[in-house]
C-alpha cells in the first residue's frame, strides 16, 4: 500500500491531497503523523495571524484615521516625512512612488502635491476609502492611484527597477515574512532609487512598558520579546532590532543611508504639557534627538532610509 500526502503551504487553508492505493486502510508512522499534527497546527496558527492582521485593519480602519489626527499619530507622520523630505531629489515630477501599505493615503497625498506619481497599494478597502477621499480632498487624485492587494505579491505586481521612491511604514510589522518585502521591494527600485522604512523599536517598547504603563514585568519581558501588544487594535505587532533590520537590509541587497528615531521623549511627557499646542517645540526637539544616535537607540520607531546597493 502506497499513500501520498503533499501538504500546500498557503495564506489560505491548508490543502492535503491523500492518495491510497490497493487497501483502504491507512498506515501512518509516528513521526509521520507527528509532522502533520505540527503541519496542520503551524498552518491554523498562520491563518489565524493572517486573518487578525486582516480584521484589524478592515474593521479598525476608523479607529487608526483618528489615531493619525491626535498629536501622537500627527507626530508619527510628521517626524518620518520630514526625513523622507531631506533626501528626496529636487526634481520629482516624473518619479513613480510606492506607498506599500500605505494605509488612509496621509503620506501619499503629501508626495502627491510634490509631483510624484503614486501607487498605494493596501489590502484593506476601508482604508483605501480613506485614502481615494483624502487624495480627492486634497485635489490630487490624477497622481494617486489606489491598489488593492497584498505586499508579499509586490514582486508581480512592478516591474524590476521602476519606483523611484518606496515607503514602507508600519507594514513589515504585520507582514508573514518582512524579509521577503524586503527583497520584493529592492528589486522593484531604480537604480538611484530610495526606500524608506518605519518599524516598531524593541527598545522603545521596554520605555513605554516602564514609563507609560508603570508595568515592569512588561518591560522586563519586552526586552526579549519579538512580539508586543498592538495597544490600538489589540493583537501583536512584530517589534524590531536594530541588528535584525539591519540583517534584513543587507539580506535584501539594500544599503543605508540614514537611520533615525521617530518619538524619543513625546511619549513620557508629564501631562502638564500640552501636546496639541506644544506641537511645533515637541517636533523640533523629537527632530534634533532623533537625529543623535544615543536618543534614537530607543525610540518608539526606527525610521531606515537606503537605497539598493550596487549591482
Ligand atoms: C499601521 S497601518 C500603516 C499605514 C501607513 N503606512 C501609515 O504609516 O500611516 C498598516 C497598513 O498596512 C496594511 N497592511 C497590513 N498587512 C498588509 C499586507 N500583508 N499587504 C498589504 N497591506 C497590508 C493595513 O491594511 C494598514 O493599512
Amino acid at each position: 500500500m502506497s499513500v501520498d500526502i503533499r501538504f500546500r503551504f498557503t495564506r489560505h487553508p491548508l490543502s492535503i491531497t491523500a492518495h491510497a492505493i490497493g487497501s483502504s486502510t491507512l498506515h501512518l508512522s509516528q513521526s509521520d503523523l507527528l509532522l502533520l499534527i505540527l503541519s496542520i497546527y503551524a498552518l491554523v496558527l498562520m491563518n489565524k495571524m493572517s486573518s487578525s492582521v486582516e480584521k484589524r485593519f478592515q474593521d479598525d480602519a476608523d479607529k487608526y484615521a483618528t489615531y493619525l489626527e491626535t498629536p501622537e499619530g500627527r507626530l508619527r507622520l510628521d517626524l518620518a516625512f520630514a526625513n523622507v523630505q531631506e533626501l528626496l531629489p529636487q526634481a520629482t515630477r516624473s518619479l513613480h512612488a510606492l506607498d506599500l501599505g500605505g494605509g488612509t493615503g496621509a503620506l501619499a497625498v503629501r508626495l502627491a502635491r510634490l509631483g510624484f506619481h503614486v501607487t498605494l497599494l493596501d489590502m484593506s478597502l476601508p482604508m483605501l476609502e480613506y485614502a481615494k477621499r483624502a487624495a480627492h480632498e486634497a485635489e490630487v487624485a490624477e497622481r494617486v492611484v489606489l491598489k488593492h492587494g497584498e505586499a508579499a505579491e509586490l514582486s508581480g505586481l512592478f516591474d524590476a527597477g521602476s519606483l523611484g521612491l518606496i515607503l514602507c511604514h508600519n507594514l513589515l510589522e504585520f507582514v508573514d515574512d518582512p524579509s521577503a518585502v524586503l527583497r520584493s521591494a529592492a528589486r522593484a527600485l531604480r537604480d538611484s532609487g530610495l526606500i524608506s522604512i518605519l518599524v516598531r523599536n524593541r527598545p522603545g517598547e521596554v520605555l513605554k512598558a516602564a514609563l507609560l504603563s508603570g508595568d515592569l514585568a512588561a518591560a522586563q519581558n519586552s526586552l526579549i520579546a519579538d512580539w508586543g501588544e498592538e495597544s490600538l487594535y489589540g493583537g501583536r505587532v512584530r517589534l524590531f532590532t536594530a541588528e535584525n533590520l539591519l540583517a534584513m537590509l543587507e539580506e535584501a541587497s539594500l544599503e543605508v543611508i540614514v537611520e533615525r528615531g521617530v518619538r524619543i521623549v513625546s511619549d513620557y511627557l508629564p501631562p502638564t504639557i500640552s501636546r496639541a499646542d506644544e506641537y511645533e517645540r515637541i517636533f523640533d526637539l523629537e527632530r534634533k534627538l532623533g537625529s543623535r544616535p544615543e536618543f534614537s537607540a530607543v525610540a518608539r520607531y526606527t525610521h531606515i532610509l537606503a537605497r539598493r546597493a550596487v549591482r
